[in-house]
Parts: structure tokens; C-alpha cells; sequence
């Protein structure tokens, strides 16, 4: 994989080449490698980059803690076949104290946003600066940050950017659990436990399929499970897929999705389903 780590070179080596772009902070797990799968029917050059984003991280966050594995990285990319890393420095993609944001869609102030205030902020506003140094004709995105592809479809589409978001499934260990960089923070213990965010989600789903309760009670009952068997969760949600709002009678394309801590490591998930009533 050949990395890049200044803008000016990136561009060089990118140029007439069609481009598809995977963002990513690193520590990558076989969910990314089915992302770099993905970007390859979507352009001719892959590009991956790899930026751990203060900007993201709230006080208090896991910024100084995020697992950052630069070497093992490179090493899976070269495995996988993707040509290009970018990995700017911080001051590379931020030279001087950033005072231009994105200012988030609407539909970034709950859940996630809520939860983690300046995070779709941080994440819209990198996202913007990546792809103008990337020039990217397509990006692809995880549904497991359901919210973040939602408000990065939004500022794509707001903002007349000339890239094609694609959207890939979760991947999930064998027991249900979600991949994410931050499942390298749970004790064995908890690794145990993890699994049991996605069960409550399809325990949601199939409440919900079968008619049997009323959504507010649905998500209650959720919630309650998780924290009796020791969590401690933020929300779980049932929301219509089209725009993350609550679901009208006629809605059938849902979405539940559920952030909760474990200890320290607070995890996210979602399930999409349809109801047929
Ligand atoms: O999903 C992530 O890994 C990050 O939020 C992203 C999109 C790379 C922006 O920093």
C-alpha cells in the first residue's frame, strides 16, 4: 500500500485515476476490509484514509485512548489489496485551530448527537475536508454508525458534493456482536456480555413484528433488560429508516438502534426491519 501522509503528493498520485475513498481512524477489523471490498466496484484507485479526528471526541471521550495500531494496519490494507493510504498528520489536515465547521443536519441533534454533543460537527466537518483532499467520485460507510451515513448522505446532498456515498452492512462476529475498534476495550468478561446489545435490538424487532405492544413500551422494556443484566444504557430507539424520526402508523421501513455502556466502552448497534402492519 502506498502511504501518503501530505495532500499536495495525495493529489498527485490520485489524479485521472476515478476514485473511491473508505474514511476510517484505524485499528481495522474485517469490518473495514468489507468496506475496501466495496470501494473497489466504485472505483478504479482505493483509497483508505486513516485520521484519528480530535475534532470527533467530546471531553472526557476516548480520544488519547483509541486504539491506534498505524503498523498492523498498513499490513492488512497491502493483504486486501488497496493501493493508497492517506494518513495525515494533525497538522497536515489541520494547520491551524479549526474555525470552519459543518454545522450538522437536524437529524444529527438526538440520538448519537444527543448522547455525544459536537460529534456529528467533528465528524461532518473532517468528513467535508477529507473528501476535498481525496477528490473521491464514491465513499463508502458502515450502517453499524447508522446516524453518521444518515448526516453525511445529507451534507452530500446539501452541499452539492460530487461523490456517491455507498452504504455496507455490519459486519458481525459469530455470536451477533457488531465489529467495531472499540470491542479492543472490553474485558473477557464483558466481550461475554456484548453480544446481548443486538439480541435486545432483535428481541425489539420481533416485538414489534408480531404487533405485541406499543413502540414507547417496546423501547422501555429494552432498555430496562440491558440495564438489569448491567449495562448502562443511553437509549434504545425505534425509528423509521427514511429519516431517523419516530415511526407514523403508515411506516413500515424501520430502524431500531441502541447505544449503551459497558463499564468504561459504550458500544452502538442497529437492525433494520420491516413491519408488515
Ligand atoms: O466512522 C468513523 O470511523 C469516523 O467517524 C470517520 C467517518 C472516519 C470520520 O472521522
Amino acid at each position: 500500500v502506498n502511504i501518503l501522509t501530505r495532500v499536495d503528493a495525495l493529489r498527485a498520485a490520485l489524479r485521472g485515476r476515478r476514485t473511491a475513498c473508505v474514511p476510517t481512524m484505524g485499528n481495522l477489523h474485517q469490518g473495514h476490509l468489507d468496506l475496501m471490498r466495496m470501494a473497489r466496484a466504485h472505483g478504479d484507485a482505493v483509497v483508505a484514509t486513516l485520521f484519528v479526528n480530535r475534532l470527533q471526541f467530546g471531553a472526557g471521550e476516548d480520544f488519547d485512548r483509541y486504539p491506534r495500531t498505524f503498523d498492523s494496519d498498513c499490513d492488512k490494507l497491502e493483504q486486501a489489496g488497496v493501493e493508497f493510504l492517506f494518513a495525515p498528520a494533525d497538522a497536515e489536515l489541520y494547520p491551524a485551530p479549526q474555525s470552519v465547521f459543518v454545522e450538522p443536519p437536524p437529524v444529527a441533534r438526538q440520538l448519537e448527537g444527543e448522547y455525544r454533543p459536537g460529534f456529528f460537527r467533528g465528524v461532518a466537518t473532517v468528513v467535508l475536508k477529507l473528501f476535498n483532499c481525496v477528490q473521491p467520485q464514491a465513499a463508502v460507510f458502515g450502517k453499524k454508525d447508522y446516524q453518521q451515513l444518515m448526516v453525511i448522505r445529507t451534507m452530500v446532498r446539501e452541499l452539492n458534493l460530487p461523490v456517491d456515498i455507498v452504504a455496507a452492512e455490519t459486519a458481525r462476529a459469530p455470536d451477533g456482536l457488531a465489529l467495531s475498534s472499540r470491542n479492543s476495550y472490553l474485558t473477557p468478561e464483558q466481550r461475554a456480555m456484548a453480544p446481548q446489545l443486538q439480541a435486545r435490538l432483535r428481541e425489539v424487532r420481533d416485538r414489534i413484528v408480531a404487533d405485541s405492544g406499543n413502540l414507547l413500551q417496546i423501547e422501555d422494556a429494552a432498555v430496562s433488560a440491558l440495564t438489569v443484566s448491567g449495562w448502562q444504557p443511553d437509549y434504545v430507539a425505534i425509528r423509521r429508516q427514511s429519516d431517523l424520526q419516530s415511526p407514523g402508523a403508515g411506516d413500515r421501513d424501520l430502524v431500531v438502534l441502541g447505544a449503551a455502556k459497558l463499564g468504561g466502552t459504550r458500544l452502538i448497534d442497529n437492525l433494520e426491519f420491516a413491519r408488515s402492519h
